[in-house]
């Protein structure tokens, strides 16, 4: 869904809207698109170019994502670093863990190699010594032309990343301008953030998997039981905090959600964004399911789709 364009402080005067009803307004706004359906770019149009770089966000605001999606990590100076894993060694030509590398380390890799090697059907000799990127580049870069999905990745490593977090998006009025949601699979993380700010809107990632020790599906980190097993009560503790849940679809081959899923958290008040969808006919039984959303690596195909 395409959100209406958001106004500058100076037409807002000019309105005779106070800012801070401006404010209340660009929430609502967000708020309200929200009950539209989403194209989040999993780590930009990953698809397509090196994850978390300028040339996959670039390719996503082209193809028309309404979030970008972004993972963040600490490095060793404290600065807000997009990259999924932990480590380095993946994504780049360096290795190790990412907090143990300063800022000026971390730019000197080279994080879009791999991919050519990984993926040379999609090969772009551009895409060699493309940067990592901190927080701060994607939202200087970006602006209010897209939204940002923002991942706490491994918090229980980087006790400061969400007090970082919330005090980067609100000294640069992403808060009041409806332009965020931040996501984790860590409630801990997420309920931090709500202390933080109760105005960002949140959505709890779950993962649905079996386990040597399990009957059945668990989750990760026991947000909810099993999805047959979920009660209201469990949809409700959630959207205490939370605007919406993101599950996995599938384990292993195999559905680990449906659309009663999607039903039951609806009637709860929780947005559903799954993860991560890359084939058009699972997107399309997704969106028949009634999700709200999904993450892609091609968000050109949700787009074709969707529009
Ligand atoms: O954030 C949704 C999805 O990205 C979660 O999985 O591992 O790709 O961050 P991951
Ligand atoms: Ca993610």
């Amino acid at each position: 869904m395409k959100h209406l364009p958001r106004l500058p402080l100076a037409a807002i005067l000019a309105l005779g809207i106070t800012p801070l009803a401006a404010q209340a307004d660009a929430l609502e706004q967000q708020l309200t698109d929200l009950q539209g359906f989403q194209i989040i770019a999993h780590r930009g149009a990953s698809g397509y170019a090196p994850e978390h770089t300028w040339p996959a966000y670039d390719k996503a605001r082209d193809m028309g994502a309404d979030y970008l999606e972004l993972d963040l990590h600490m490095s060793a100076d404290n600065r807000l670093m997009v990259i999924h894993d932990d480590t380095l060694d993946r994504t780049t030509n360096g290795e190790g863990n990412v907090k143990d590398h300063t800022l000026e380390a971390l730019k000197a890799l080279d994080a879009g190699s791999w991919f050519n090697q990984a993926h040379p059907e999609r090969a772009d000799d551009a895409y060699a010594g493309a940067q990592l990127l901190t927080l701060d580049e994607v939202i200087d870069r970006y602006g209010d032309d897209v939204r940002y999905y923002i991942e706490t990745k491994s918090p229980e490593r980087y006790p400061e990343l969400q007090r970082a977090l919330v005090e980067t998006l609100e000294a640069e009025g992403l808060v009041d301008a409806g332009s965020v949601i931040i996501q984790s699979f860590s409630q801990d993380s997420l309920q931090q953030i709500h202390a933080l700010n109760p105005d960002i809107p949140l959505v709890q990632l779950v993962w649905y998997s079996t386990t040597e020790d399990s009957d059945g599906l668990v989750e990760w980190t026991g947000v909810t039981p099993a999805p047959a097993e979920i009660t209201d009560a469990d949809f409700q503790a959630i959207a205490d905090y939370a605007v919406g849940i993101g599950p996995n679809v599938t384990y292993e081959g195999q559905d680990v959600i449906d659309a009663s899923f999607v039903d039951q958290a609806h009637a709860n008040g929780l947005l559903v964004h799954p993860y991560t969808i890359n084939e058009p006919a699972d997107m399309q039984r997704l969106i028949d399911w009634g999700v709200d959303g999904m993450f892609t690596n091609f968000p050109d195909r949700l787009n074709a789709i969707v529009d």
